[in-house]
């Protein structure tokens, strides 16, 4: 199985348009500690050929340009796309928008919650994805599913989705609903996926906290993509860049002692690597004190375009 990480960064990117703290703008210098990332993505592919994007952020369209696997070639029709289908794992903004760079006549299945499938039905501007040739198809959690082809074929992989604790997408919270505006299961979900030769990775770009039913779930992985927004809980309000707190946007920070870095440690995992890194995580530079802390405890840091094959 292959996976492209086509972007690493959480809401907004790496830098962000309007942010001028410190590690973005230490990023806009090109500086080689501060590498730029893109909006949380990643691409999968049985046979490196055909590919199925998870979540399809605004930048999709450069992450396309920046991954060639993902272009059609010289021998493919006048009008093709590798990409068979798209899977959401919620209705962020980072995680959907990009939908319409998608747009018209082009055959490919979307693959979401029936909560996540009727926001985006609501909204009449996804109707660029032409429903003549766009399958929208509702996936059950705890229900494996598997990915198919624009021919109808199986793709050899395979997805059991399941709900994490999160909340609903940001643009969607309704005050009047309570803690947790609103939000349902089917709002946040993780992906376990796995191959026909069973080499499995889960795919958990948000997560709230981590239950001890997840860590078992997660015990004695080949590979984990894990919710890195924050360092800190309160990081964006320590540094004056925002009000919200990690628990607030339904994101677990990565330090502390309820971090995911101390909790992973209670279990075996092959490969951690964090995703949805926000601007003000301090993880995100090479040369920073809490790389180096990541590093220590076996985790990786995601980057635009990293390969990994299973
Ligand atoms: C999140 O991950 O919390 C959202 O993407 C935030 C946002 O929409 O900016
Ligand atoms: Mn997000």
């Amino acid at each position: 199985m292959f996976i492209k990480v086509l972007g690493a960064a959480a809401g907004g990117g790496y830098p962000q348009w309007n942010c001028n703290h410190p590690n973005s703008r230490l990023a806009r210098t090109n500086n080689k500690n501060a590498l730029a990332r893109t909006q949380s993505s990643i691409a999968v592919s049985a046979d490196g050929k055909k590919w199925f994007v998870f979540n399809a952020s605004p930048d999709l369209r450069q992450q396309i340009w920046n991954n060639p696997e993902l272009m059609p070639s010289e021998k493919d029709p006048l009008r093709y796309s590798p990409i068979m289908g798209v899977v959401l794992t919620n209705a962020d903004v980072d995680h959907t928008a990009g939908l319409i760079n998608l747009r018209e006549s082009q055959k490919f299945s979307l693959y979401g919650t029936n909560r996540v499938l009727d926001v985006i039905g609501k909204n009449s501007i996804f109707n660029v994805l032409n429903p003549k040739f766009v399958n929208r198809i509702p996936i059950e959690l705890d229900n494996t599913f598997k990915l198919i082809d624009t021919d109808n074929n199986f793709s050899g992989i395979s997805i059991k989705p399941f709900a994490v604790p999160g909340k609903v997408a940001l643009w969607l919270e309704d005050e009047s609903k309570g803690k947790n505006f609103g939000s349902v299961e089917e709002d946040t979900i993780a992906l376990e996926v796995s191959n026909i030769e069973n080499k499995k990775f889960f795919y958990i770009p948000a997560c709230a906290s981590i239950p001890d039913w997840l860590l078992e779930k997660l015990n004695n992985s080949e590979l984990v993509f894990f919710d890195g927004t924050l360092w800190e809980d309160d990081e964006m309000i320590k540094e004056n860049v925002g009000i919200k707190t990690g628990k607030r946007m339904g994101h677990i920070s990565m330090s502390g002692d309820e971090g995911s870095i101390e909790i992973f440690k209670k279990i075996k995992v092959k490969r951690k690597i964090f995703i949805h890194i926000n601007t003000t995580n301090p993880s995100l530079l090479e040369n920073s004190s809490e790389r180096k802390t990541t590093k220590e405890n076996g985790w990786e840091i995601a980057y635009d375009s990293m390969e990994i094959n299973l």
